[in-house]
């Protein structure tokens, strides 16, 4: 970090970045930094300039050489480098990003990532260690890309008694959903077209299994009830057995179907869940459509509120990134950091000791007793049938319930014995119904 001349009365910081990583948010940050590096310097005083970029290609990114003064195949070099006061790392999973950022903590430079694996599986850590050397470790970007959630949860809401956080956090399953919801179109078909439109990555899996989401809950839930977890404690189920007749479904019940991450906290109990889930068509959620995110906030003081925007994409990533360059390296100036070093340990609590109402689609056999049969184990366990329907299908015969608001550990308790009976042919999906 260097001194110099004064800006509009303002001291100039010269902040020379290091950026690990250089896809499609490296190099929207590039773009964005050289496009605003005025107007930021003349709005905070700050001067930032990438120093150095390390990159897997070096031939691939020859073009960069232009404006920046190192191109490296060598990131470690960029993290021990004294010509290097801040890091930004966006080459994604774990391995080496968790020992490039452990590295440049340890050499003194604040970090400012995009990578909500790394977080997800080692953020308590790594805060710890931040904090310890009195840097910045910021993050707005793992989560929802584009919309400012982490620093609304961390500054605006810092002391607000937050009850849950309910979001959309993953855009490929909302574009997937939405398609499959507004053109009817198949699960297969819709996950191509987010392919080819880019949002999805070239393996979707993590993205269509909910483990993506289940990240951003994970880091969701440590922000915003300060508490220590981790990926491993979050429940998660992704969206690849949502059926075309589930969204019909969905729709003739006046809801629309949703992969949400939802962390709540009763009474210092966290607990952090990932699942498709059918939201009523009133609920501000029920709108967010494509590869849109959103995230609804439930607070004591503050009511209801939600952030809406765009949670992939290079540019609204880089933005999200850049913001927090520009607090990291203010931070760095003032020699002062925001750090989220004490988390404290809580029981997180199991999604089977939570009430959900249901959606539960079973194929059966279409004779007399039936109907019966099947609502009686429902009855056994406690399950209260809110709503059926029943349709004919070739000798055979689908029934569909909604429950009340049950125990989840009775409603699986429930299907595992349907599961026994001669005159069920097929449990289909189990959908959980939010309320109100
Ligand atoms: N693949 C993610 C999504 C974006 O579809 O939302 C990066 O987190």
């Amino acid at each position: 970090m260097r001194y110099s001349a004064t800006v509009e009365n303002m001291e100039v910081k010269s902040i020379r970045i290091g950026l690990l990583g250089c896809g499609n948010v490296g190099k929207a940050l590039v773009g964005l930094l050289e496009s605003q590096r005025e107007a930021i310097l003349s709005r905070t005083g700050l001067d930032l300039t990438i120093q150095a970029i390390a990159v897997q290609n070096m031939e691939k990114h020859a073009d960069l050489a232009a404006t920046t003064k190192q191109i490296t195949n060598n990131p470690a070099d960029v993290v021990s480098s004294d010509d290097i006061d801040l890091v930004v790392e966006v080459i994604g999973g774990v391995d080496p990003a968790k020992e490039l950022v452990e590295a440049a903590l340890r050499s003194g430079k604040p970090v400012v990532t995009a990578n909500k694996e790394l977080l997800a599986k080692h953020g308590p850590e790594l805060f710890e260690q931040a904090d310890q050397g009195n840097l910045d470790l910021l993050f707005e970007a793992a989560v929802a890309g584009g919309v400012p959630l982490m620093r609304v949860l961390r500054e605006s809401l810092k002391g607000e008694p937050i009850r849950r956080v309910m979001g959309i956090v993953n855009g490929t399953t909302n574009y997937v959903l939405s398609q499959m919801t507004e053109r009817g179109i198949s699960y297969s078909d819709a996950l191509s077209e987010a392919q080819s439109a880019g949002f999805a990555e070239s393996d979707p899996s993590a993205d269509v299994d909910g483990q993506d989401a289940a990240s951003k809950a994970a880091i969701i839930a440590m922000v915003a009830f300060g508490v220590r977890l981790g990926l491993s404690d979050v429940t998660y189920e992704g969206i690849t057995d949502v059926s075309t007749d589930d969204i019909e479904f969905a729709k003739r019940f006046g809801h629309t179907i949703k992969l949400l991450a939802i962390a709540e906290n009763d009474n210092g109990e966290v607990a952090v869940r990932v699942h498709p889930a059918m939201v009523p068509k009133h609920h501000p959620l029920a709108s967010v459509r494509d590869s849109f995110n959103a995230v609804f906030v439930e607070g004591d003081a503050v009511g209801d509120l939600m952030l809406y925007g765009r949670g992939a994409g290079g540019n609204p990533t880089a933005s999200a990134v850049l913001g927090d360059i520009i607090a990291a390296a203010n931070n760095l100036t003032q020699e002062t950091n925001n750090g989220l070093g004490n988390l404290r340990n809580t029981p997180i609590q199991s999604t089977q000791d939570l009430e959900n109402a249901f959606y539960i689609n079973l194929e059966v056999t279409d004779e007399s007793g039936v109907l019966a049969a099947v609502a009686s184990v429902f009855g056994k366990h406690g399950v209260s049938i809110r709503s059926m329907e029943q349709e004919g299908l070739d000798g055979e015969a689908r029934i569909v319930f909604i429950t009340h608001s049950s125990l989840e550990r009775n409603v699986h308790t429930t299907l595992d014995e349907l599961r026994e009976l001669d005159c069920v042919i097929q449990i289909g999906t189990k959908i959980r119904v939010v309320e109100g």
